[in-house]
């Protein structure tokens, strides 16, 4: 096996730089949040052709909320238009589509598209995307272990872990932000404990293929040893491919 057949079961994605992309272009910024679903679109179909089961992209923050009004509510109608436009297709390639986050305070008709998203995908397999929307990894840290409080059920990494909104997928192995930026901003915190970052330069809306072929030609030359040490890692990788 060669390094660079490694291909990551799990990637996620803060999709970041649609508002530089259209400021860049004298454009309202909602014109380059419209042209990062048509990235997202891309992205989806280029994942499926490389292999990778499930991918996970950061769409709308819990802190997003605080931007201005007019971009928040631009933001709701296009989820909603884009999930008009986009599911029949996405179902059509087997993508199965689950939406993570707060459903508390979107609006009826937004959180009924969701759920009947969800439920028209509900038979695919061949791409589970996650896509996180009113999303914060402190949120999610904080829902979980308030279920388990009110179950009365102690409080383990497992038990923790299984009421986290991503239990129905392994952690991510690739953790990719565009935008050129180096932080987090409040994604994946629990369940990126072991994931490789990679940081693209690339604005969301200019992030192709050639981009994503970057990242996981990266990824696959990372050694990921969870505590390990080299030479265990190697052992390990060795009599893989012996048996
Ligand atoms: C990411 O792009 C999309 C959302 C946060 C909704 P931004 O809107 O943050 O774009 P920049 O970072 O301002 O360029
Ligand atoms: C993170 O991007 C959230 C999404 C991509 C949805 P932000 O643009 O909100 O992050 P900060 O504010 O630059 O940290
Ligand atoms: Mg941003």
């Amino acid at each position: 096996m060669t390094a660079s057949s490694v291909v990551p079961h799990h990637v996620a994605i803060v999709m970041d730089g649609n508002g530089r992309w259209a400021n860049k272009r004298f454009l309202p910024r909602l014109a380059g949040h419209k042209q990062g679903v048509e990235s997202l679109r891309r992205c989806v179909r280029a994942c499926i052709q490389r292999g990778v089961k499930v991918l996970t992209v950061f769409a709308f923050s819990s802190e997003n909320w605080n931007r201005p009004a007019e971009e928040v509510s631009g933001l709701m109608s296009l989820l909603a238009s884009a999930l008009g436009r986009e599911v029949p297709s996405l179902s059509a390639e087997g993508v199965r589509l689950y939406f993570v986050g707060e459903r508390q305070g979107l609006s009826d008709k937004v959180a009924a598209g969701l759920a009947q998203a969800e439920q028209a995908t509900a038979h695919n397999e061949r791409l589970v995307l996650n896509v996180c929307f009113n999303y914060g990894g402190r949120w999610d840290i904080a829902q979980a272990a308030a279920r388990l409080a009110a179950r009365g059920e102690p409080i383990t990494e497992a038990s923790l872990h299984a009421a986290t909104a991503l239990a129905h997928v392994p952690d991510p192995d690739l953790f990719i932000r565009t935008g050129g930026e180096y932080r987090i901003s409040n994604f994946l915190l629990w369940q990126s404990a072991y994931a490789e970052f990679f940081f693209s330069p690339s604005l969301w809306p200019d992030f192709d293929e050639a981009a994503l072929d970057a990242a996981l030609q990266d990824y696959a030359s990372r050694e990921r040893r969870f505590g390990q040490t080299s030479a265990q890692v190697q052992q390990v990788a060795a009599s893989q491919v012996r048996a």
